[in-house]
C-alpha cells in the first residue's frame, strides 16, 4: 500500500548531493529494507546486533513478544540470554575497537557564549568510569535507581552513561520541573541517590537547583543517601548544603580512579527510567531495557540523519525528555558522532544565537522543535542572514505536529531550500523514531512523518477494533514491536497493559489520531485521549487538574487544550471556588456537574466554536451561555 504516486499535494524531493553517499538512497531501497524488517526481523537484527559488543551472544530469538492481552501479559523481549554493557558500546567499543578516542564526542557550549569546551571519547571515558567508581562507592549496585535532576553540562552525560556502566538505573528529571514533580518521581523510583547542581542560568533566569531537590528530598522519606554534583562552573549561588549527606561533585570526582570494568548486564535489565505524563495525572515510569534500546536509537540515528563519520549534528532538545535520551546521548554515541551539547536557550543573548551556533561548529544535521521553529519565525528571517549556514545538510523536527507553514519557512529560510525536514514521529514510550521520512529516499509532505521505520509496523482502527485500509483516519497504532518500545511502566506493569493494550488487543495504543492519504503517507492528527501538547512537552489535563485544586481556594477546576500560535497547544483552565471564597473573574463557579464535566463543550467555549450540538445531558445548560459571555482571549 505504500507507493508513491502522482499526488495533489506538494512534493519535496531529495537533493541528488545527499543520494550520492546516502546509506538507504531511494525509495525502492527503502521499500526492500522495509519489507525485510517485517518479512525476516531475525535476520534484520541480527545484522544490526553484529556492529555491537556482547558478551555473551543471545540464546534466544531477535525479539518474542504477546501483545495480545486476551491471551496472557503483555510482554517484549529481545535477545534473551545475550550480556553487554550499554556503556562499553557507546564508548570503550569505539576508543577501543575504533581509535576514535580522539575525536570529538561533544561540543558543549554553554548558556553563556564564554562557556564552551570540547570533550573527545576518551575524556568522555574517563569521566564516566570516575563517576562510575564515586557512585559504587556511595553504595550503588546494579539494579538501584539514581536520580538526576541537572541542567545540560557534561555532568549530566557522564552521570548518565556511569550508571549505565555500573547497572544501575536512571532516572533524569528535567531541571525545569518543580519540586514536587521531582519529589514525586524520586519515590516513585525509590532512588538511593540523586545527583544534582547547586544552580543554574537559563536564559537570564537563575534557577536554584539544589535548593529546589532539598525541597523534594524533605517532601520525600525514603532517601537514604543524597549525593550533591556541581557544575565544574562558577555560579556564585549560595548553596544550601547539609554535611551529613551533601557531597560536591568535584571533591568526589577528584579522587576516583579512571578505570571501572563494566558490570555485564542482561540483555532485558533495565537501562532507565523516564517519567510521562498519564492521562490518571500520576506520571508513567516508562522503563527501556539494555539490549533493544541500544539497536534501536542507534539504527534509526544512523539512519534518519544519515549519519557519516565527518557529521556535526545538533539535537537543541534537553536530555531530561526522551529526545535527548535517544538522540544526544545513545544514538549519537553509538554511532561514535560528534554532537553539540547546547545548555541555553534559542533566544539568549539574542534571537541568533542557534545559527550562531550552527556556523560556529558547521553543523551538519539540525534537529529541532516546532514550537522553537514557531519562535524563531517571528523574527523574521533577518538573524538568520547573519550567518552562515551553508553546512546544514539534514533538518528534523519533534514533538508535535508541524503546521506547513513552519515547515515552509524551516526548509526554505534555515535550509535555504537544499536540506529535506525529516518530521520524526515517536513517543518516550517508542524509544525511538517509528514514523519518519528517510531524508535522501523519502519524498517529503509538509506536515506528514510518512512512512514507518525499519520493523515498525503501524495500522489505522476505527473506534470499534476494525482496521481501516487505504485512505483513512482514526487510532494509530502498532501491531508488533521494534527492539526499542517499552518493557513496563515501572513498579506498574497493569497500568502499562491498561494504557497501551487494553482499548485494542493486539495492538500498542500510541494515543494518537491519525490519517492515511491515498499515498500511503501518515499524518498524525494530535492525541485521542484527554492530553496535551504544549510546546512539544506532552501533559495530562488531569495532572494539570489536580494541580489546581490543590490551592485552598479551589473546589474543582477543568482544563482542555486550545490552538496556540507558538506552542502548538494551551492550556484553557476552568476554575470554580470553594463556597467561602470570592473570585473575580466567576468563570465556572455556576458549572454544574452531572456526573463528569462535558470536556466537549468547554473544548467548544475555549475555542470560540458556538454550534454545541446537544446539551440536554447538563444539569444546567444557562451555564454554557454564560461561560461563553465571559470568554476571555488569552495571548
Ligand atoms: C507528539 C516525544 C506529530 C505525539 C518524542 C506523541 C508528534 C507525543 C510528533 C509524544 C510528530 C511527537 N508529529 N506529533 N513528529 N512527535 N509527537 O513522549 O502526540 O514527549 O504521542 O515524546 O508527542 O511525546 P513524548
Amino acid at each position: 500500500t505504500m507507493v508513491v504516486t502522482e499526488s495533489q499535494d506538494k512534493m519535496y524531493y531529495p537533493p541528488d548531493d545527499l543520494k550520492r553517499d546516502a546509506h538507504v538512497p531511494d525509495f525502492n531501497s527503502y521499500l526492500a529494507l522495509y519489507r525485510k524488517s517485517l518479512e525476516n526481523p531475525e535476520a534484520f537484527w541480527k545484522e544490526v546486533a553484529d556492529d555491537f559488543f556482547w558478551k555473551k551472544p543471545a540464546t534466544g530469538p531477535m525479539l518474542q513478544y504477546n501483545f495480545d492481552v486476551t491471551i496472557g501479559n503483555i510482554y517484549v523481549k529481545c535477545m534473551e540470554g545475550a550480556k553487554t554493557n550499554m556503556c562499553y558500546n557507546v564508548l570503550d567499543r569505539l576508543v577501543r575497537e575504533r581509535n576514535l578516542g580522539e575525536k570529538v564526542a561533544y561540543y558543549w557550549e554553554g548558556n553563556s557564549p564564554d562557556h564552551h569546551m570540547a570533550i573527545t571519547y576518551s575524556q568522555l571515558l574517563s569521566q564516566v568510569c570516575r563517576c562510575a567508581n564515586v557512585l559504587k562507592k556511595m553504595g550503588v549496585k546494579k539494579g538501584d535507581r539514581v536520580s538526576i535532576y541537572l541542567p545540560m553540562i557534561p555532568e549530566l552525560v557522564y552521570t548518565m552513561l556511569a550508571c549505565a556502566r555500573i547497572g544501575a538505573v536512571h532516572s533524569i528529571v528535567f531541571a525545569g520541573f518543580s519540586s514536587e514533580s521531582l519529589c514525586e518521581r524520586i519515590m516513585d523510583a525509590q532512588s538511593s541517590v540523586l545527583v544534582t547542581a547547586d544552580g543554574v542560568y537559563r536564559g537570564e533566569k537563575l534557577i536554584n537547583l539544589k535548593q529546589i531537590a532539598d525541597e523534594a528530598l524533605e517532601k520525600s522519606n525514603i532517601m537514604t543517601d543524597f549525593m550533591s554534583g556541581i557544575c565544574s562552573l562558577f555560579w556564585c549561588v549560595q548553596t544550601p548544603w547539609d554535611s551529613e549527606c551533601d557531597v560536591w561533585w568535584e571533591e568526589v570526582m577528584r579522587d576516583s580512579p579512571e578505570e571501572c570494568e563494566p558490570e555485564w548486564l542482561d540483555a532485558e535489565d533495565p537501562l532507565f527510567i523516564l517519567y510521562t505524563s498519564g492521562s490518571t495525572g500520576k506520571p508513567k515510569g516508562v522503563l527501556h531495557t539494555v539490549a533493544g534500546y541500544l539497536l534501536y536509537t542507534s539504527l534509526t540515528f544512523k539512519y534518519v540523519f544519515d549519519h557519516h563519520h565527518d557529521d556535526v549534528y545538533w539535537c537543541t532538545a534537553d536530555i531530561g525528555w526522551i529526545t535527548g535520551h535517544s538522540y544526544i546521548t545513545y544514538g549519537p554515541l553509538a554511532n561514535g558522532a560528534t554532537s553539540v551539547l547546547f545548555e541555553g536557550i534559542p533566544v539568549h543573548p539574542h534571537v541568533g544565537r542557534f545559527w550562531e551556533i550552527i556556523e560556529k561548529y558547521k553543523v551538519t544535521k539540525f534537529y529541532t522543535a516546532p514550537t522553537a521553529i514557531r519562535l524563531l519565525m517571528k523574527y523574521g528571517r533577518e538573524p538568520l542572514q547573519k550567518y552562515d549556514l551553508s553546512s546544514l545538510r539534514i533538518l528534523g523536527t519533534v514533538g508535535e505536529p508541524i503546521n506547513p507553514e513552519a515547515w515552509q519557512w524551516y526548509h526554505e529560510a534555515v535550509g535555504k531550500g537544499r536540506c529535506p525536514v525529516v518530521d520524526t514521529f515517536w513517543q518516550t514510550e517508542t524509544g525511538g523514531h517509528v514514523l519518519t521520512p528517510l531524508p535522501a529516499a523519502t519524498p517529503l509532505k509538509p506536515g506528514s512523518a510518512t512512512f514507518p521505520f525499519f520493523g515498525v509496523e503501524p495500522t489505522i482502527l476505527n473506534e470499534h477494533g476494525e482496521e481501516l485500509e487505504g485512505e483513512a483516519e482514526g487510532y494509530l497504532v502498532f501491531r508488533r514491536p521494534w527492539p526499542g518500545i517499552m518493557r513496563t511502566v515501572y513498579r506498574n506493569h497493569e497500568r502499562f497493559e491498561n494504557s497501551y493494550f487494553k482499548k485494542f488487543p493486539g495492538f500498542y495504543v500510541t494515543g494518537d489520531g491519525c490519517r492515511r492519504d491515498k499515498d500511503g503517507y501518515y499524518w498524525i492528527t494530535g492525541r485521542t485521549d484527554d492530553m496535551l501538547n504544549v510546546s512539544g512537552h506532552l501533559m495530562s489535563t488531569a495532572e494539570v487538574e489536580a494541580a489546581l485544586t490543590e490551592h485552598p481556594a479551589v473546589a474543582e477546576a477543568a482544563v482542555v487544550s486550545r490552538p496556540h500560535k507558538v506552542k502548538g497547544e494551551c492550556l484553557y483552565c476552568f476554575v470554580s471556588l470553594k463556597d467561602s471564597r470570592e473570585f473575580t473573574h466567576t468563570l465556572v463557579e455556576e458549572l454544574k456537574r452531572l456526573g463528569k464535566i462535558m470536556r466537549r463543550i468547554l473544548r467548544q467555549i475555549a475555542r470560540n466554536e458556538k454550534d454545541l450540538g446537544d446539551l440536554s445531558t447538563l444539569a444546567d445548560p444557562k451555564v454554557v451561555e454564560e461561560l461563553f459571555s465571559q470568554r476571555c482571549e488569552a495571548a
